[in-house]
């Protein structure tokens, strides 16, 4: 039986953490792709996904790719990230940007999150570049271990964006490149301008969770004419003829299909209707566990507009776990944050610049139901079950002042 048919006691059907809605043109897309027999790595919805999407996110090329980890493998190596180069990663994100910058033989830097919006701490890396830094030929070397630093990937974990302009300041003082890991926030914007934007090259992921699915796949977008060549070169197998079997580089059978890009392009349709539903469920949330004493919501910073991806909320530390299990014995799927990339075994030995807010989100925080198609209903169970284990075992009001 599937977790979708099972119940809780009283008979409340599983909710999911996050579900994708694929109420559009996704079948008519995918039945063309059927009906042509364009179902392979070449076809019109690669090519309509690539432009539809650009011109959203405002870059002059994307560039299609079978999941945003290799969007990202692919966006490390055209910046010209080689072996043995550091580059600056978010500590607090899913391991897929770490993963990618070690595909590429470099070595990750952790920078920590900062307190109020949980992205990248643009301070930080300031100080790490300004002090822990220092040219060398031309080139910036980190002092410690004695390796180049090439580039930073600010990753926008929850849908909320990284304060981008003290970032690409400190990029282009420093002569490093800005790769945008925007994979879980399409369509939200900073200081009015589009993420996937901000940078030298982004990378977004159409996963099963993601706002916009297309049951996988990637993009990778930049206004580099160069790199945007270089990209699409790379991920067709690095071919450099059309009729004979040259390679002159080692290239990656990366491209996406064309009919996963028929589903992403019917999904790209729906996702003003998606921002909103989600910017709704997230307000309601909002409202109700503002009110929760230890219960600290999701912040919106001034210069951002979210697409409220994931909604996460953070909690007494020791309530969280305990939580978690509440909610799983209701039949209502949460999830904790991921664990921070520097504790994770095979980066744990990595370098991890002064973090002091990441864990401690980690312990705290969970991500709730927050599907496009979740009811007010549903979304009123999974609030009366935090109620209840407040109730139980939370801290009181009286709590507060202490
Ligand atoms: C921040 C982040 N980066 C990269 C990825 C990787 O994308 P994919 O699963 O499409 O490879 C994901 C999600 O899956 C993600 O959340």
């Amino acid at each position: 039986m599937s977790d979708a048919h099972q119940t809780d006691e009283a008979g409340g059907a599983f909710i999911p953490l996050s579900e994708p809605c694929l109420r559009g043109n996704e079948w008519a897309y995918v039945k063309e792709c059927l009906d042509t027999g364009w179902v392979s790595s070449v076809g019109s919805f690669v090519t309509r996904f690539e432009d539809e999407l650009a011109a959203r996110v405002g870059t002059r090329y994307a560039v299609a790719t079978v999941n945003g980890t290799a969007a990202l493998h692919i966006a490390l190596l055209i910046a010209g990230v080689e072996p043995e180069d550091e580059v600056l990663v978010s500590t607090l994100t899913f391991v897929a940007p770490t993963n990618a910058i070690r595909y590429v033989g470099a070595w990750p830097v952790f920078m920590d999150a900062e307190p109020e919006y949980w992205q990248m701490d643009p301070q930080k890396v300031h100080d790490f570049l300004s002090q822990e830094c220092a040219w060398k030929n031309g080139a910036l070397y980190n002092k410690g271990s004695g390796r180049r630093v090439r580039a930073i990937v600010p990753v926008h974990i929850l849908g909320h964006p990284c304060d981008m302009d003290p970032l690409v300041e400190v990029a282009r003082r420093f002569e490093l490149s800005v790769i945008e890991d925007a994979s879980e926030a399409l369509g939200s914007t900073y200081r009015g301008r589009a993420v996937g934007s901000l940078g030298d090259a982004a990378c977004f992921s159409f996963n099963g969770n993601k706002i916009v699915t297309a049951g996988g796949g990637g993009m990778l977008l930049t206004d580099n004419p160069a790199w945007a060549a270089k990209a699409k070169y790379l991920t067709t197998q690095a071919k450099d003829d059309p009729i004979e079997f040259v390679h002159n580089e080692i290239g990656y059978n990366y491209r996406q299909t064309n009919v996963l890009a028929a589903l992403g392009t019917a999904q790209l349709e729906l996702l003003d209707g998606f921002i909103a539903a989600k910017r709704q469920l997230a307000a309601r949330y909002d409202q109700v566990l503002a009110q929760l004493p230890g219960c600290e919501i999701p912040r919106e910073a001034a210069w951002a507009s979210s697409n409220c991806w994931l909604y996460t909320a953070a909690f007494p530390s020791e309530l969280s776990r305990p939580l978690q299990r509440f909610f799983a014995a209701r039949q209502i799927q949460v999830r904790p944050l991921w664990r921070p990339n520097h504790r994770l075994p095979p980066h744990r030995d990595h370098q991890a610049y002064r973090l002091e807010v990441a864990d401690q989100l980690h312990a705290r925080c969970l991500s709730l139901p927050c599907s496009v198609s979740l009811t007010e209903a549903s979304q009123a169970r999974v609030l009366r079950a935090i109620g209840d284990f407040m109730d139980q075992s939370g801290p009181k009001e009286s709590d507060r002042a202490c």
